[in-house]
């Protein structure tokens, strides 16, 4: 009995059946050393404890990192409050792995922009683990706000538990209206058409200022299309950069002109400019004398200009010349004599045609030919016009592309050819800040100059450019009869 019990133990199995018969080992194999039995369990083991069990191991791991990870980033915090924006107001704020200190006077449209231009910028899709931002706004007028802002990548150091300093950038800066919050644009630096037109002439002036060989490109300069809303422009308060359209490039040999304020000063509202450029602006420094611009047109004429030139020279007068283009083709050392001595050209147009009974073909091509012929005589293209007559319409002023130049004060120099009745008709018909229309073509004019000079300065009149007069501020579309007579085109 007992042989049978341990016969029975030593197999490890017990059986109820009345008989005593030990259960064959047959039976037993049947289930437990079934193979597929043993698959299903190793599968469970497989699918379910081991990534199980990994899985929690996971778990704890990234726990710890993401604790080692605060902690770090806590320390970083404090070590760029302390040390690197003392003294900021920032407001901080975490998404993800960017960590964002902001200005908070920014409204949270500057702030969502400036940061998504952050996340498209940094090395993010390089692997960065953690990237922190402080964007701040540095007010460079009472209208205008510079954001700057300085990013710093890190990578999480595994072996240090602290985060690496990869990269440190300062991003390039935008600027923003600070009273609407909204990013400056080319509208609020150059409020209409004609001031467009002004800095079209200025970049044309630039390109050709600054080309090696300006006549080579005096064509296409001339022939640069108008610009419109949708020119790009990089605005800065130092600085504007025009890009030039792209089937320009070639021909130019460059692809963007930066103009500098003072250039285009009577084109910008000066409250998107920096203030210290502002002060730089050229002023009409009047301080209460009356002025008197003199004006000569249809020369030069080499039987009468260089009289008038050294009269000039002689009082120390600058006057302003409108020059026609034939003659400035026939005599260009005169014109550049004229432009050499300090006075202004501006263009008079090359045949002297009423423009308002001309075609559009012909309006442009008396004007382009004459800023040819001015820029190849004197190295300048004439920034003022005037229309023979004074003949002009909208359609004149929009080829024209400068402020339009009238007189109030007509010295009839050109019906009475007599020197002593041209001097009284000025004296019966001065107005203080008015322009006197002459012709450097008429003998009498050129003998009566020293007079008028001498009457003039004796009235107490300052003897001033046309542009100076203006206070360098005159536009495009626009008329001028005297220093308080401007008129609009349309
Ligand atoms: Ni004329």
């Amino acid at each position: 009995m007992l042989q049978l019990f341990r016969k029975y133990f030593e197999k490890g199995s017990f059986s109820m059946s009345n008989s005593f018969e030990p259960v064959p080992p047959e039976n037993k194999r049947s289930w437990l050393y079934n193979k597929w039995t043993i698959i299903s369990l190793l599968a469970l083991l497989v699918l379910i404890i081991i990534p199980g069990s990994l899985y929690s191991v996971h778990v704890v791991q990234a726990e710890l990192l993401e604790k080692e990870q605060l902690v770090a980033e806590q320390q970083l915090v404090q070590k760029l409050e302390t040390e690197i924006y003392p003294d900021n107001q920032f407001v901080q704020t975490k998404e993800g792995d960017f960590l964002t200190f902001a200005d908070p006077t920014l409204s949270d449209e500057v702030k969502a922009a400036t940061q998504e231009f952050i996340a498209k910028t940094t090395a993010k899709e390089n692997g960065a683990d953690l990237i922190l931002s402080a964007i701040h706004v540095q007010p460079i007028t009472a209208k205008v706000g510079e954001i700057v802002t300085k990013v710093i990548v890190y990578d999480w150091d595994t072996e240090h538990k602290t985060y690496k300093e990869m990269d440190q950038q300062v991003i390039d800066p935008t600027y923003i209206d600070l009273t609407t919050q909204k990013a400056v644009t080319t509208k609020d630096l150059i409020t209409d058409e004609a001031h467009l037109m002004s800095i079209h002439n200025a970049v044309q002036q630039a390109l050709l200022k600054e080309a090696k060989d300006p006549e080579s490109i005096l064509d296409q300069v001339l022939d640069l299309p108008a610009f419109d809303w949708d020119t790009q422009m990089i605005y800065s308060p130092q600085s504007l950069t025009v890009v030039l359209p792209k089937n320009k490039e070639q021909a130019l040999d460059r692809k963007k002109v930066t103009l500098s304020y003072p250039d285009i000063a009577r084109a910008v509202n000066a409250e998107y400019v920096e203030p210290s450029i502002v002060a730089t602006f050229p002023k009409n420094e009047a301080n209460g004398k009356k002025q008197i611009a003199l004006t000569f047109d249809d020369g030069p004429n080499p039987a009468t200009t260089p009289s008038i030139l050294a009269t000039l020279k002689e009082k120390n007068v600058h006057a302003t010349f409108f020059q026609l283009g034939q003659q400035v083709e026939k005599f260009p050392d005169l014109a550049k004599q004229v432009h050499e001595e300090g006075h202004l050209i501006g263009s008079h147009t090359f045949h002297h045609l009423n423009l308002v009974t001309q075609s559009n073909d012909l309006i442009q091509d008396e004007i382009r030919d004459t800023d040819k012929a001015i820029f190849k005589a004197s190295g300048i293209l004439p920034t003022l016009i005037r229309p023979p007559y004074g003949a002009v319409n909208k359609t004149v002023a929009d080829y024209s592309g400068r402020p339009i130049i009238q007189w109030d004060i007509d010295s009839l120099d050109w019906k009475t050819k007599n020197a002593a009745k041209t001097l009284q008709q000025i004296q019966t018909t001065i107005i203080p800040n008015g322009i006197i229309l002459m012709h450097d073509i008429q003998p009498s004019t050129a003998a009566v100059l020293p007079q008028l000079i001498d009457w003039l300065q004796g009235q107490g009149y300052e003897l001033v450019t046309v542009d100076q007069l203006l206070d360098y501020d005159a536009l495009p579309l626009h008329q001028y009869f005297s220093q308080d007579d401007e008129r609009v085109i349309s």
